[in-house]
């Protein structure tokens, strides 16, 4: 399985210095063979931090050995569950940990269900996709800035008034995972739509950054290439300095 390390600028209005993260999404692993080169893309992205966006295994038995895995990466892992997860959630809570305020800077990967975190120079506010009244969605207030939200699907910025100056990382669309020659990509399953499918977007103040993710839900077509993303969050007046103030894309 080629999957490849994209490097990639997102700016993030208030952010007085750069700050590089790791990012990926959509795993779906299906055997175990395949967690090898997925943990090996990780480790290639050489950050301290890693951002995973959801949707990680399709069957119960591979989230243990998964995340075994992701934690001896040693990284500092922040993790939001996606829709595909919701089945596994008694092994990814055996997996990782609920995010705490005392929780020490290694170990399992840390859930975030709609927490909200101070980073080095930034917010973290973590998006699950839960749909459980138990669970705590929604309670969240955007209020801190300079604030990074990872969420699994884009949509998620549709909590947020498109004059708030926020950045979002997310994946869920798989960039459509089946492109077909000379036909335009049309499909997302967003309400936002393929606008802001994948890559670099504009909704008015918000900034969206929308990884294509690794594995194929349903089908097991995919013609969109495996990526994971080494993210340079900027600060918006350098990005505005540097010629890339129109949202240009990776
Ligand atoms: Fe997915």
């Amino acid at each position: 399985m080629k999957i490849s390390t994209v490097s990639v600028s997102v700016p993030v209005s208030g952010l007085q210095r750069r700050v590089s993260i790791g990012f990926a999404s959509d795993f779906h692993i299906r055997r175990k063979k395949e967690i090898p080169a997925i943990i090996e893309a990780l480790e290639r992205l050489d950050t301290d931090c890693l951002l995973l966006g959801g949707d990680y295994c399709e069957e119960a038995d591979l989230v243990e050995p998964f995340f075994a895995e992701v934690t001896e990466l040693k990284r500092r892992a922040f993790a939001v569950w996606g829709n595909n997860d919701l089945p596994f959630e008694r092994e990814l809570l055996r997996a990782g940990r609920r995010w705490r305020e005392d929780d020490p800077e290694e170990g399992r990967v840390c859930w975030l269900f709609d927490d909200l975190l101070r980073r080095e120079g930034y917010f973290l506010a973590g998006l699950s996709h839960l749909k459980r009244p138990d669970l705590p969605e929604n309670r969240l207030v955007f209020s801190q800035r300079p604030l990074l939200i990872l969420a699994h699907t884009p949509d998620a910025i549709l909590r947020l008034s498109k004059t708030e100056d926020v950045t979002l990382l997310a994946g869920h669309s798989h960039g459509g995972q089946v492109r077909l020659p000379f036909v335009p990509w049309w499909w997302s399953h967003t309400k936002l739509g393929y606008r802001h499918g994948e890559g670099l977007s504009r909704r008015g103040r918000n900034v969206l950054f929308v990884g294509r993710g690794i594995g194929c839900s349903m089908f097991e077509i995919r013609n969109v290439p495996r990526e994971v993303y080494r993210i340079t969050l900027v600060p918006e007046g350098e990005w505005e300095r540097d010629g890339k103030g129109d949202g240009g894309g990776s």
